[in-house]
Order: structure tokens, then sequence, then C-alpha cells
């Protein structure tokens, strides 16, 4: 039987605890799940995409189907690409239903082949942002609680030098 795919995308800017919770549950429900780091193009990145995948790496090395990508373009032609049957989101809050909703149905409307398949946060990540790890970061403040712990001096190394 042909493998389920499903897609995992997004910025990863940094990687955070929410990020790798749901990779990790995407993994169990998925045969395999490809992490794609894209272009969104209303953000201005802090880290490169190399970058973000060797954090991705570091932070996912425990779970043995998972593939790491980047793609600077349409994620529904990636997606169809890759014959994989759904692309996976995580949602925090009721603040990322309108614009999640949005992208899903454009996704649909784009390459009808998949699915858009929403897993809500655990209640501890809730709060959990990267624009929000970042601000932290570079006022000097402490981000224990919000990034795995494999990438947080590269992190804090990155603001401690330059600012957001
Ligand atoms: O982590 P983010 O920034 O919320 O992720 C958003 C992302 C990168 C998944 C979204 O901007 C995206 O899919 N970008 C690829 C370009 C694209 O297909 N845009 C139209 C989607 S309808």
């Amino acid at each position: 039987m042909r493998k389920r795919i499903a897609v995992c995308p997004g910025s990863f800017d940094p990687v955070t605890y929410g990020h790798r919770d749901i990779i990790r549950r995407a993994s169990e429900i998925f045969d395999e799940v490809i992490v794609l780091v894209s272009v969104n193009h209303s953000k201005n990145p802090s880290f490169s995409v190399t970058e973000r995948i060797d954090m991705i790496k570091a932070v996912t090395d425990d779970l043995d189907n998972i593939e790491i990508d980047s793609f600077n373009g349409l994620l529904a032609d990636y997606v169809k690409k890759r014959e994989a049957v759904a692309i996976v989101k995580g949602l925090r809050a009721v603040s990322d239903f309108e614009y999640e909703f949005q992208q899903a149905l454009a996704n649909k409307k784009l390459y009808d082949g998949a699915e858009t398949v929403f897993l809500t946060t655990k209640p501890e990540n809730m709060f959990i942002s990267s624009s929000v790890v970042k601000q932290i970061a570079q006022l000097g403040g402490d981000i224990t609680d919000f990034v795995p712990g494999k990438v947080k001096d590269i992190i804090v190394e990155r603001f401690s030098k330059r600012p957001l």
C-alpha cells in the first residue's frame, strides 16, 4: 500500500516546543512526515533556511519517519509533487483559526488531492510562538520553557549579537 505522507509546513524561525509537539504527533498518525521550511511572504526571517533545517533536525532526531526539506513556492505544488495526502498545522487559539482556515481553503482549491489536518496544541504550548521566543531572547529573558534545550543556546547566541 502507498505510504501516507503528510507535509508539516511552517517558517520554523526558530523551531519551538509547540512545533516539535505537532511534528511528533503527526509522525504517529502518518507513515512519513515532511517538515517543510517554507517561505512566508509576510515575514522577514531571523535564521537562514539552513540554520532552521539544522535546528529542526536537532530536535527531531528521535523520530525515524521524518524528512526535512525547504521550498520557496506554492505549498500546494509541493504537496502535489510529493503525493502527500495531508497538510498538518497546529492550532493554538481561536485567533489562529481565521488565517489557517483561509490558507486551508486556498490550498484545497489549488490542489484537491490533500486535506489540511489541524492538531490542537497542548495547553502548555498555547502561548508559544517563534516571534515571542525571539522577543524574549532579544530582551535577555529566559527561553528555557519555550524551545528545546538542543537549540536554546543557538537562539540566545543569535540575539545576544544581533537585534530582532
Ligand atoms: O509558520 P508560518 O509562518 O505560519 O507558516 C506559514 C506558511 C509558510 C506555511 C505559509 O505562508 C505558506 O504556505 N507559504 C508557502 C507559499 C504559499 O503556498 N502561500 C499560499 C498559501 S494559500
